[in-house]
């Protein structure tokens, strides 16, 4: 039988692209005129027809590791309660607006950060004010991001009990040494404890494990992949990416820790983990996921892309798609705070894209492993993927990295490890300038 991982011949680019374009990174500043075009846009109904992904975060951690990138602030720093009640109400002002009324919403996710910093009773709360005051259809599904630290055993028992679908948990790796060198605050053992015990309760449960770390070994890599397939969950792969200002950054300049391994280690760990997830019946969905939950593999807001829809709130935020809308909140949650407290979205970062924009968005569809059809690109933009991108079609097919048809576009084995380049291939001189 021939093997189904990714031929690791190919070496199309120097290095993989860590992130595809039209993420937050590329969005401008918010500027009165855009703020007040997508008011106006909250203001028309929504006639896509598409299901929508409620997203409201918790951007609040009870510790720092020390690769992450994202916008967090302490828990010893910041009141939960009043944060919550501002949150609910940034929700309430999206909820009134007519574009929402005229939504549905299949997933309530909440995201950050680390909302299981929450007690059960407020996760449940404002779950329930959000099922209060947004249209969800008959098949909804909850979810809830959070660490093992915080989610101690009778608060998983109290979220399986109220019905929610998920939990998403930050494993990162089940190598002890490692974790703590990312200032992971707690052991491996622990973090098994609390998955066995959600998935004991029929719990879904997805972890996100990292590869490439600063002296991980391919053995630490597949032993920590062994774990999660043994645990029987969902797994996003991210490999690190080492921020500027990150905690990890200084350890790695100081020698406090080994630098990561170079681009051909991390293409093999990527690699390792395909064969080894692809073996035991996992898929390749989205962008990092490997599924072998059948709903994954069809979720609305990630087929939709990029006509879906996340509707995102808190400080930190950095999510939204709304049509041609995307837009991400202020980082500072105290700023935030202050700018919903005076009655005004705290959008920090707005785009609206114009139908060239769209198009290159489009056809990051590759991506997230999915197909551009060629009958959806022409009734939305009047034209053909190959009138509008010749040029790197033509080049990506030379490479053998996508195959094209006379019904779509779409990557091939070959070209699963250089996804995120390839979509970068589509974007913008402008966003390439700012890579
Ligand atoms: C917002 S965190 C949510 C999980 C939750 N806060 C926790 O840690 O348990 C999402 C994930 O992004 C990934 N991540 C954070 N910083 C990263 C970096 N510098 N490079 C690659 N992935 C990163 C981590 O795997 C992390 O679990
Ligand atoms: S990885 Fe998760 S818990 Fe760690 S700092 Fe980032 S958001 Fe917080």
């Amino acid at each position: 039988m021939k093997n189904s991982t990714p031929e690791n011949k190919s070496d199309a680019y120097e290095e993989r692209a860590n992130w595809p374009p039209h993420t937050y990174r590329d969005y401008p500043d918010i500027k009165p005129e855009t703020y007040q075009e997508f008011m106006e846009f909250l203001n028309t109904e929504n006639t896509s027809g598409r299901l929508m992904e409620l997203q409201p975060w918790v951007s609040v951690c009870d510790s720092r590791c020390a690769f992450c990138y994202f916008p967090t602030t302490a828990s010893a720093k910041v009141k939960i309660e009043p944060y919550l009640e501002l949150l609910k109400k940034e929700l309430e002002m999206y909820a009134k607006t007519k574009y929402v009324k005229t939504s549905v919403f299949d997933e309530i996710v909440l995201g950050g950060g680390t909302p299981s910093v929450l007690s059960a009773e407020q996760i449940i709360d404002l779950v329930d004010f959000c099922k209060a005051r947004f249209n969800t259809n008959d098949e909804y599904f909850i979810k809830v991001s959070g660490s093992s630290k915080t989610l101690a055993l009778p608060k998983i028992d109290k979220l399986a009990e109220y019905g929610v679908f998920q939990v998403d948990m930050g494993a990162q790796t089940f190598d002890d040494k490692l974790r703590k060198m990312l200032c992971l605050p707690d052991s491996a053992e622990e973090v098994e404890k609390a998955i066995r015990h959600a998935r004991k309760l029929g719990l879904c449960v997805c972890v996100d494990l990292m590869y490439n770390l600063p002296g991980q070994t391919m053995e630490s890599w597949v032993s920590s992949l062994k774990k999660a397939i043994e645990l029987d969950v969902e797994i996003d792969a991210y490999s690190l990416h080492v921020d500027p200002g990150t905690p990890l950054e200084k350890m790695i300049e100081t020698g406090v820790s080994p630098p990561q391994g170079d681009t051909e280690f991390e293409k093999q760990m990527y690699l390792a983990a395909y064969k080894l997830l692809t073996e035991a019946g996992y898929k390749a969905v989205g962008h990092d996921r490997y599924s072998r939950v059948e709903w994954h593999m069809r979720e609305n807001c990630l087929n939709g892309w990029p006509w879906g829809g996340i509707l995102t709130t808190g400080a930190g935020c950095f999510m939204g798609y709304l049509q041609r809308f995307s837009y991400s909140n202020m980082e500072n949650i105290f700023e935030y705070m202050e700018a919903v407290k005076a009655g005004k979205l705290p959008i920090q970062r707005l785009s609206k894209s114009d139908d060239d924009d769209m198009m290159r968005r489009e056809m990051s569809r590759l991506y997230l492993r999915l197909p551009v059809s060629k009958k959806e690109f022409m009734e939305k933009f009047g034209k053909l993927p190959e009138d509008v991108f010749s040029k790197q079609l033509q080049n990506l097919k030379e490479k053998g990295l996508i195959e094209i048809d006379d019904k779509e576009v779409r990557i091939t084995k070959e070209g699963e490890v250089w996804k995120a380049n390839i979509a970068w291939e589509f974007a913008s001189e402008s966003q390439t300038q700012n890579k």
